[in-house]
């Protein structure tokens, strides 16, 4: 899919969020979906050939504007990461571990839930966290999620069972921020 005149492209202090492009986002994300490190906890295993970083590509630039909202994080000109609702009211996101701890994720996500409560008019964004996954966790509690139920056994993931911590953030307890 081509980038069209009416695609948001949102610039955050560090960051610029934009529609994905797959050819331009190939090697970056092919990068990050592929890194162990990076999909520890992710609902499928690590991408192991070009052509599953492709089809992830294609779905997410096939998404329509009434089923999800996702962005391509682009730092520094360089694509590394994602973040957005590929189905609302999901929430997900992932970032190049060389650039974890630094707060890019928190920073990209603002604007991202900003535009869920007021432009899509989400009541509620829910957040599915394997609950070993202990940054993806603090992240989302330093946003205000709060915990709302735990799950076993709810992901068979490369051959091996995943629980879940399910999050929750409604549109009244959103503050107002800027990114
Ligand atoms: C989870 C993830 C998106 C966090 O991205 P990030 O840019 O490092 O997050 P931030 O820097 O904004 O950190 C948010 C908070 O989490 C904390 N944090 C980050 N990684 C952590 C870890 N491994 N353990 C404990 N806390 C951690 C940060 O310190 C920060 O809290 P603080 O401000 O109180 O210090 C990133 O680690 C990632 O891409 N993980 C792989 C993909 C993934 O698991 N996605 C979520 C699926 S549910």
């Amino acid at each position: 899919m081509s980038s069209r005149a009416t695609d948001p492209v949102i610039h955050t202090r560090r960051l610029v969020l934009r529609r994905v492009r797959p050819e331009h986002d190939f090697a970056g994300m092919h990068a990050v979906l592929s890194d162990p490190a990076a999909m520890a906890y992710w609902a499928t295993p690590p991408h192991d050939s070009a052509d599953q970083t492709r089809d992830w590509l294609a779905a997410m630039a096939a998404t329509q504007p009434r089923e999800g909202d996702d962005f391509i994080i682009e730092y520094q000109g360089r694509t590394v990461g994602k973040a957005g609702f590929f189905r609302f009211p999901d929430i997900g996101y992932i970032i190049d571990p060389a650039l974890w701890g630094q707060g890019l994720v928190a920073e990209a996500l603002v604007p991202v839930i900003d535009r869920a409560f007021t432009l899509h008019r989400l009541e509620q964004i829910i957040a599915d966290v394997d609950p070993r996954n202990a940054g993806s966790m603090r992240l989302l509690e330093k946003l205000g999620f709060a915990e709302s139920h735990r799950a076993q056994a709810t992901l068979l993931i490369g051959g091996e069972w995943c629980d879940s911590v399910y999050f929750a953030l409604s549109r009244e307890s959103w503050p107002a921020r800027t990114a």
